[in-house]
């Protein structure tokens, strides 16, 4: 059967109601993939969802089709968001589908450039600011308020409750519920949803309850210390927030899973990102690969039982950010003539045929 979306796919369990625009750029319905060696390497059952498959490239379309549909049957015409990138990229593409306008603050500098050249194509209003992803998300917040524009960032309820369905998927893929869900957070409205999302679907399909593991970047890890990170600074921009907006509902869901946040370094991550896509051919952005890199940690000091099953959430596509991969990366490309024999001797060198 034809995939068409979450909202159609979805509405039981979604705020749709006959006047909701069953507005779909067929986000959802990603890959859950077994990870072999890592599984068989560390002793457990280890899958990772690839939200970088959806339409944008990162689970931000599931909480962003719902909050702009919300929007549109609500009678708005424009929509705002402060991002650190991927938000903005998912904001301007169903902007652009719903036929309203966006408007998009980023902090200069620190957003990756694959994620801006979607908010461009997809035709938003671009503000960057000399500033960081807390304070432009207090300047929409504000903005917001007075002016008529909508505002999808996710202390939108909307964007929580389309987020919420990867959990759903996962309970199907899997059969039921993985013992320990892990996550990279950022502005921590991810792991709010998903513990949302396990919630409502054990309580009509008794799929169980995992352990929710958020994972934050060191130097951006507030709700690890309690404190806010006034200046936070990370190599996964994405994650780059010192001050998490959703900072009460993740601790709800830490708690009540009787689960764990933590915390990993830029090398930590950056050793995962490149050993994930060299060793199991997935290629997911620094910020995703926090998910894994916390899992290994966490394996090392026991904190993850031998055997348990472990689901990872990769949050976004490795395109996303062309210029860490090619930053950290030891492959770097071999300038040859343009000699056929001097490319057979390289091979030759390389492969031993
Ligand atoms: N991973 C990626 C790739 C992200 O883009 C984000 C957040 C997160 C993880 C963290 O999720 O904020 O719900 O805890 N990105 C936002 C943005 C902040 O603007 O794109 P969270």
């Amino acid at each position: 059967m034809r995939w068409e979306g979450l909202i159609k796919t979805y509405k039981d369990f979604l705020p749709v109601n006959e006047n909701t625009p069953m507005l779909t750029l067929n986000e959802g319905n990603t890959p859950l993939i077994r990870l072999d060696k890592l599984s068989r390497d560390w002793g457990i059952d280890l899958y990772v969802k690839t939200e970088g498959a959806n339409p944008t490239g990162s689970f931000k379309d599931r909480g962003m089709v719902m909050a702009v549909a919300k929007a549109k049957e609500e009678g708005s015409d424009a929509i705002i968001c402060a991002s650190t990138g991927n938000t903005s990229a998912a904001a301007a593409a169903y902007a652009a589908r719903a036929g309203m306008r966006c408007v998009v603050v980023i902090p200069e500098g620190k957003i990756a450039m694959g994620k801006l050249a979607q908010a461009v194509m997809y035709g938003a209003e671009v503000v960057s600011i000399e500033g960081n992803f807390d304070q432009a998300l207090a300047m929409v917040r504000k903005i917001s308020e007075t002016e008529p524009i909508t505002l999808v960032n996710s202390v939108n309820p909307y964007r929580l409750e389309g987020q919420k369905t990867a959990a759903f998927e996962i309970c199907d893929q899997l059969g039921g519920a993985p013992d320990i869900l892990a996550l990279p957070v950022g502005n921590a409205g991810n792991i709010s949803a998903y513990w949302k999302g396990f919630k409502e679907y054990h309580g009509v399909r008794g799929t169980g309850l995992p352990k929710m593991h958020g994972v934050q970047a060191e130097g951006a890890a507030a709700i690890v210390h309690n404190r806010v990170f006034e200046n936070p600074e990370t190599v996964a921009t994405a994650i780059r927030i010192g001050n998490p907006a959703s900072w009460h509902l993740a601790n709800a869901a830490l708690s009540e899973s009787n689960g764990k946040i933590d915390e990993v370094s830029d090398e930590e991550i950056l050793c995962m990102y490149r050993k994930l896509a060299s060793s199991e051919g997935i290629f997911a952005e620094p910020a995703s690969c926090a998910s894994l890199a916390g899992v290994y940690k966490q394996l090392r000091n026991g904190e993850i039982p031998h055997k348990a099953k472990v689901v990872a959430i990769l949050t976004g596509n490795g395109l996303k950010d062309p210029n860490t991969a090619i930053d950290c990366s030891p492959v770097k490309p071999v300038l040859l003539p343009n000699d056929e024999k001097a490319v057979a001797d390289h091979i030759k060198g390389v492969v031993h045929i």
